[in-house]
């Protein structure tokens, strides 16, 4: 079972990665989990060039790599912090390189059609997450119907400017990426 993790936050002990280590130590022990740390990654953002209108390609080159696990993967995890209201720049980056696949669903091309991968959301937000947990929903529904995955879980730790999150939502997390696991259809591959 391969798990595709897009980490969007820049703070390896965080309060998104505690919540990621909680989901993660739910998983069995065949779950290959790949993690793409975004903050290392820093896609380019899209230029809208028009490259991608035409053909399966983009100008940039940065983001081969994840295309290939994008193409491989059974499930995803979405680890976020809300920024502004939304997800922090380079979450948003890949987000918007995504048009390419937007593009080939446009041209009838699309290489994950019919395809319904889960994709738990692992959300923190400084404050009640008032707006931001609609927000970032709507854009990964969005991103997910040409990426090829359904948003099948949220667990999401309000308010971590007072305090880290605590053992309850921990314990969801953990419940959270069991369920990935049980509700992943394994062999996916494009
Ligand atoms: C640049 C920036 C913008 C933020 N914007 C919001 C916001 O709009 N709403 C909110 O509730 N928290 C906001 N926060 C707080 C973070 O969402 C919160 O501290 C989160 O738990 C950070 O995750 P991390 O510990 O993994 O870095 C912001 C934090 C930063 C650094």
């Amino acid at each position: 079972m391969k798990i595709v993790v897009f980490n969007g936050s820049p703070r390896a002990d965080g309060n998104t990665a505690g919540l990621l280590q909680a989901a993660l130590a739910g998983m069995p022990a065949d779950a290959q989990v790949q993690v793409i740390d975004l903050y290392s990654l820093l896609p380019m953002p899209c230029t809208a060039c028009g490259c991608c209108k035409t053909q399966d390609t983009c100008m940039f080159s940065d983001l081969s790599e994840t295309d290939v696990l994008l193409r491989r993967a059974d499930a995803f995890i979405w680890a976020l912090p809300v920024y502004n209201y939304s997800v922090p720049a380079p979450v948003k980056a890949l987000l918007d390189r995504f048009q390419r696949y937007y593009e080939l669903k446009e041209r009838g091309e699309e290489v994950f059609a019919d395809c319904k991968r889960p994709a738990l959301l692992l959300l923190t937000a400084g404050r009640t997450g008032l707006y931001a947990v609609d927000i970032i929903k709507k854009q990964l529904d969005n991103a997910g119907r040409y990426v090829g995955f359904v948003l099948s879980d949220t667990v999401f730790a309000a308010e971590t400017d007072k305090t880290a999150p605590q053992d309850a939502v921990l314990k969801a997390a953990a419940e959270a990426g069991m369920r990935l696991c049980q509700n992943t259809q394994v062999g996916y591959e494009k």
